[in-house]
């Protein structure tokens, strides 16, 4: 098939829609109403991060190498179906963005700023890959309705794949823990992922075959001195998991959960 992006011929053209920008937030329309829309596996980093990461992989080339031509020759292929990935625009939601766009997903992503973004879109538009961004502060709640209403529009109403990857960590004794920081992370880690999932419900049930995924941490497990509100909001998320695998199981949706070992990503070199 021809490749209009000129990129990977492995990989997939792109819409013709694609302007390399994020969307700007767009408020909702007067009176508008959001469409009404486990497992855990801990993780050292693997194969999807590699791409991203200094961190070696349990996986030598070769076996990059056969993974790669799995995907190529359709026995494992995300042809046809759409993701969000939040937070797709550094570390572990980048190599996820890649990875699903890789596998032939159209993906919508999002984070709080422009101009990186765009970069990102650019070069996935010349990898070839469908990608789509909209800015979004995942902590808002007017603008997580605000991510998914563009993401009905943009996907039609369907959604196959939601990853709530976004999170952040202000890292403190228990003791010296503010409001203001249990808020901010409670909100990042597990408000917004708990808030996506309830509006992009809709979207899920509709494409008939809804998978989401929680990007947990192995602190959510244990403790890794990771600080106690970043570990109890990744517990709160892995429990989240199992009560939707369970709820919403009847309505073709299911829920897993991948909770990383330390993973080199800008998240981490900032402490
Ligand atoms: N790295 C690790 O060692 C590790 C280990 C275990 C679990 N995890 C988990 O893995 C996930 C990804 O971590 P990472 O290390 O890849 O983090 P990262 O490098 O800091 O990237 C986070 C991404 O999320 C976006 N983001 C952050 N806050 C946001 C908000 N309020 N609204 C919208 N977008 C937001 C960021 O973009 P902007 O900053 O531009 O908004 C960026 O694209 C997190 O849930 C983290 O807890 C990481």
């Amino acid at each position: 098939m021809a490749n209009p992006g000129g990129g990977d011929p492995g990989r997939c053209p792109l819409p013709h829609h694609s302007n390399h920008k994020f969307l700007p937030r767009q408020p909702l329309p007067d009176g508008h109403q959001q469409p009404s829309f486990a497992q855990i596996l801990l993780v050292a980093p693997a194969v999807v991060l590699h791409r991203r990461t200094s961190v070696q992989p349990p996986f030598s080339r070769g076996d990059v190498a056969e993974v790669d031509s799995r995907c190529r020759d359709g026995r494992w292929s995300l042809q046809g179906m759409t993701a969000l990935v939040t937070g797709g625009t550094k570390g572990i939601g980048y190599a996820i963005v890649e990875e699903l766009a890789g596998l032939g997903a159209t993906v919508h992503t999002c984070s709080r700023t422009e101009a990186e973004p765009n970069e990102c879109l650019r070069q996935w538009e010349k990898k070839g890959f469908r990608i789509t961004g909209s800015v979004c502060d995942l902590v808002s709640r007017p603008q997580r309705e605000e991510l998914i209403n563009a993401v009905f529009h943009q996907f039609k109403g369907k959604l196959n794949i939601l990853v709530n990857n976004a999170g952040t960590n202000i890292r403190k004794p228990t003791i010296g823990a503010t409001a203001e920081d249990f808020s901010f992370v409670m909100a990042t880690n597990l408000e917004s992922a708990y808030h996506l999932c309830q509006i992009a419900h809709p979207l899920l049930k509709a494409s008939g075959a809804g998978s989401v995924v929680f990007i947990s941490s192995v602190g959510g497990v244990l403790s890794v001195s990771a600080g106690s509100v970043y570990e109890a909001s990744k517990g709160a998320i892995n429990q989240l998991t199992k009560s939707l695998a369970c709820e919403w199981a009847k309505d073709n949706i299911r829920s897993n959960c991948v909770a990383p070992w330390a993973t080199r990503t800008p998240l981490v070199e900032k402490k």
